[in-house]
């Protein structure tokens, strides 16, 4: 095992060891408990501030909802919430509550169709694995997420990366394909380490005119964009323009699972075609209960989506004003990028001396000699608590010399 050795003293030597922490969200609203101290929670994707704890009325809600799922005999009385799926949805872990679950989330996405999966990270490489194959193509932006990444390497299609939201590059990349190979265009809409929004608009032309398939990860727009949290392209009213809508529970929805979301046809492909779906165990039923009441928090509380995007705005101007770099930030996602892997560790550690929950993140999460802590305010995050945030960023930012 010396080699496995190696390689961590490499990871060591170049500021990119990881370590597992402990971190306790804390009783008080949008703190938490990290590695036994106490700290303002600028680092979490509970972008909604809604990562429910179980009570009694959570739990009779769910009760409620397993009794109406259940059919026959019995139907109705008390079937109780069920922790394991007991198999795959395709042998007999298709809890009933899933089905209905889908059917309502996808005239919520008004897409024809929605299918759940066991996290994002499944739904993409299922997803991308199902859609193209061997002979085919796929374009994806070059800051897409590893599990994108990963969906292309394992689908065996041929992946041509794009510059960042560089519809010229892509363009000219579609132009030089073989006509009659299948192409698959697949972005992030909001990129999670740099906080910008991909051109939704003019990949559906791009799509259009190339005749590809255009597939678009909603991870973190997802609860924050849409009147009732839909995601990006439904609030620009591209529904029906892309083939395949995936996104998260995990993030603004404050859960666990993810989903396809699209036409019947797609939907029913994948139900035959996504391996991560088809040979792996259905999500626990607990889950989907969990799933669908924090939807319907997402959906009820449109203030949380105001108060984000509006406190994220304060904390950009303010972080700009002071010389921050925040890249091409512009929703709720406020990185500070301070160049090297080291200097971001230096940050990130004192920034958690002084409270504040700060994790560097560096290569290969982002592109080398761009190391950042990504700031992410919550909508429930008082206006006193960011304030005293912002103090200790531009303070520590000041002692390091990043500013
Ligand atoms: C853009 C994007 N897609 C997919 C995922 C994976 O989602 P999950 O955490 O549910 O596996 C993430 C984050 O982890 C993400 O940022």
């Amino acid at each position: 095992m010396q080699w496995m050795q190696d390689e961590l003293d490499r990871l060591k030597g170049e500021g990119q060891y990881r370590i597992l922490t402990e971190s306790v969200p804390s009783c008080e609203e949008g703190w938490v408990w990290r590695n036994g101290r106490r700290m303002l929670n600028l680092a979490s994707n509970h972008y909604l501030g809604l990562g429910h704890r179980l009570d009694e009325a959570v739990l009779a809600r769910w009760s409620a909802y397993a009794d109406e799922s259940v059919p026959g005999p019995g139907a109705g009385t008390n079937a109780g919430i069920r922790t394991g799926a007991t198999a795959s949805r395709l042998i007999v872990g298709g809890d009933p509550a899933i089905g209905r679950f889908e059917r309502e989330f996808a005239a919520y996405k008004g897409t024809e169709a929605c299918l759940v999966f066991g996290s994002g990270y499944m739904a993409n490489v299922g997803i991308i694995g199902a859609l193209v194959g061997r002979n085919d193509i796929v374009f994806s932006d070059k800051l897409n997420h590893a599990s994108i990444v990963d969906g292309a390497v394992l689908s065996r299609a041929e992946t041509v990366r794009y510059r960042n939201r560089d519809m010229n590059h892509l363009e000219s990349l579609l132009r030089r394909a073989e006509p009659s190979k299948k192409k698959l265009i697949v972005t992030d809409s909001v990129f999670s380490m740099d906080g910008s929004l991909a051109p939704l608009s003019e990949l559906v032309e791009l799509k259009e005119r190339y005749g590809a398939m255009l597939m678009v990860d909603e991870a973190h727009s997802g609860g924050v964009y849409g009147r009732e949290g839909e995601g990006l392209a439904h609030a620009l009213g591209l529904t029906g323009k892309v083939d395949v809508h995936m996104g998260t529970f995990s993030k603004a929805y404050g859960c666990y699972g993810a989903y396809a979301a699209g036409n019947k046809v797609v939907i029913d492909y994948l139900v035959n075609k996504a391996r991560s779906l088809i040979f792996s165990t259905a999500l626990p039923p607990m889950v989907v209960h969990a799933i669908r009441d924090q939807w319907g928090a997402v959906r009820r509380d449109g203030w949380r989506r105001e108060r984000l995007l509006s406190q994220a705005e304060w904390l950009r101007t303010q972080l700009r004003s002071a010389g921050f770099d925040t890249g091409d930030s512009e929703c709720h996602i406020v990185p500070v990028i301070v160049g090297g892997n080291e200097r971001a560790l230096a940050f990130g550690r004192r920034l958690q001396e002084e409270g504040v929950a700060a994790v560097p993140i560096r290569p290969p999460t982002v592109p080398e000699g761009s190391a950042r802590i990504r700031f992410t305010p919550m909508a429930t995050h008082r206006d006193d608590e960011l304030r005293m945030a912002l103090a200790r960023i531009v303070s520590v930012g000041r002692e390091l010399g990043v500013v």
